[in-house]
């Protein structure tokens, strides 16, 4: 079964929480997997996004969700791994674009710049989207063998 794995800081948890519930409803084929944080309490967004990305790291078909207060930081984190590709979206296309050219395995949303409403629609886009391979395959290859 596909996973998918939440995480967020403070300022990402009741976004996480409500895509977290939405997702159970919606998605019953895919597992749900919280990372948290557990309580609205102030923690490092570098630390959630690292329990995240561990496990998406684990199978291919593993995806993570990120929110904190932007995303920005979030995505920071995550795009410091080897095949990690967060992508960071805050409208329709974007989110389409993170899957169709990026195959993007993280998504990253701010919780103070996107609502409730707009963030599940987002994700339903990155899910249901379809990466396009082709050109685009050359492209994310040259990402996940970049060392720095
Ligand atoms: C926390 O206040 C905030 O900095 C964090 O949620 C996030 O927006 C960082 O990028």
């Amino acid at each position: 079964m596909q996973k998918i794995f939440l995480g967020s800081d403070h300022g990402g948890f009741e976004l996480r929480n409500t895509l977290k519930q939405y997702l159970q409803q919606t998605r019953k084929d895919i597992e749900i997997e919280d990372m948290g944080v557990p309580e609205e309490i102030s923690v490092d967004y570098p630390d959630y996004a690292l329990k995240v990305v561990k496990k998406v790291l684990k199978a291919e078909d593993h995806l993570g969700i990120l929110v904190c207060g932007t995303g920005i930081g979030m995505s920071m984190m995550a795009n410091r791994f080897k095949k990690i590709r967060a992508a960071l979206v805050h409208n329709e296309f974007t989110a389409q674009m993170a899957k169709q050219h990026n195959n993007a395995n993280i998504l990253c949303l701010g919780a103070r710049t996107t609502e409730a409403e707009l963030a599940k629609k987002l994700v339903d886009i990155w899910l249901d989207s379809e990466f396009e391979a082709g050109r685009h395959t050359r492209r994310i290859a040259k990402l996940d063998d970049f060392l720095g």
